[in-house]
């Protein structure tokens, strides 16, 4: 994904798509379009409606808005969504995908009034492009350069005033030159469960999945890590797991064999997440430990253990962050330990004769 440069308006499904020949489908996408479909995350949603009518009763576009928080929790969907509201279009991009200003100018001169500018990962902007975009936010003009030497030549490109969002897993990584010049910055949380409940339904809805009771989605939404993602991705491996192993059936018992095919566990935790807890219990004694020895120790990146993996430890107490380091609690201890003795922590295994 990190890959793709700007991409047309029209090309923006991704995981929503249902899988090809998956049936039942009907090719409907499951991604929220309008602010009335979008569940939770109340307080950023009410800021983002009036900021929304504000601007289009004024005829302005919307003010820029800066998206923070863990993978999975509707960055992306807002931007969709707030194109949509503005009856605008979307172009999409990555801050790894621009290396250079002249990269957006395409882009940038094409965008009509109000449109949206999607600039994912937005911590990874290099230096030479946050600077291009700082007038193009501020005044809608962009300045580049004609010709070389001698003859170089300034020209300064007044654009349609436009809207840029950007997300980030990261929001520490961002310069305060940039943060600032959003009007709306926004940390997404975790979901709780009947924010995840309707989110399921909804989705179970458009999969076609009438038979799933209340009961079993509710199963989902508690192991669904507080992350919407998470929640449709079981909710389709449920599903497949009930077509094939238990003639269309989905009740609880064919919840917990689906999900232990997963490794997910009673609390939503998978393998990767036990490993990481594993090493900080058995390497470092339960710490505190520097985020990069537990990385070193697993062999995973420290920063994808960062936003992947510590944001929903963190939340549910079973690791804390101290000036130290990281220290697994009591409770993250416990749920281990359960964990080991009930045979969850199967592979990858970490030790050699275990
Ligand atoms: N508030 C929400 N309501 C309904 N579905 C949601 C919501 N937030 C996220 N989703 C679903 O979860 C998936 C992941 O959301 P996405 O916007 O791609 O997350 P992010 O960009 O933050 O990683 C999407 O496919 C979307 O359908
Ligand atoms: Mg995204």
């Amino acid at each position: 994904m990190a890959k793709e440069r700007i991409i047309s308006p029209a090309a923006q499904k991704r995981d929503d798509v249902p899988a090809p020949g998956g049936g039942g489908g009907g090719g409907a996408a499951i991604r929220p379009r309008t602010m009335d479909e979008f569940i939770g995350q109340r307080d950023l949603v009410e800021k983002l409606i009036i900021a929304l009518f504000a601007a289009r009763q004024r005829g302005e576009p919307m003010e820029h808005v800066l998206l923070h928080g863990p993978p999975g929790l509707g960055k992306t969907t807002l931007a969709h969504v707030i194109a949509e509201e503005m009856g605008t279009r979307l172009y999409v991009t990555s801050g790894p995908a621009l290396s250079k200003g002249a990269d957006l100018v395409g882009t940038l001169t094409k965008m009509q009034p109000h449109d949206v500018l999607f600039i994912d990962e937005i911590h990874r902007l290099p230096a030479a492009v946050e600077e291009f975009i700082y007038p193009a936010m501020e005044d809608f003009k962009i300045d580049f350069t004609l010709d070389a030497g001698m003859h170089a030549k300034v020209i300064t490109y007044h654009l349609k005033p436009f809207t840029l969002i950007g997300a980030t897993t990261r929001a520490g990584l961002l310069t305060g030159a940039l943060r600032s010049r959003f009007g709306i910055a926004h940390n997404l949380r975790f979901y709780d469960e009947p924010d995840l409940l309707e989110i399921l339904r909804r989705a179970a809805a458009r999969l076609a999945l009438d038979a799933i009771g209340s009961d079993a989605l509710s199963a989902i939404a508690r192991r669904s890590r507080g992350t919407p993602r998470i929640a449709i991705r079981l909710l389709r491996r449920v599903r497949d797991f009930g077509q094939i192993r238990a003639a269309g059936r989905i009740d609880a018992g064919v919840i917990d064999d689906a999900l232990a095919l997963e490794g997910v566990d009673d609390r939503g935790l998978d393998d990767f997440d036990r490993m990481y807890l594993r090493a900080m219990a058995d390497v470092y004694a339960g710490g505190p430990v520097g985020l990069e020895a537990i990385a070193a120790t697993i062999g995973q990146d420290a920063g994808t253990l960062e936003d992947v993996v510590e944001p929903f430890l963190l939340q549910i107490g079973f690791i804390a962050r101290t000036r130290q380091g990281r220290q697994l609690t009591s409770v993250g201890a416990g749920h281990l330990g359960a964990a080991i003795a009930a045979g969850e922590d199967a592979p990858p295994r970490l030790f050699a004769g275990e």
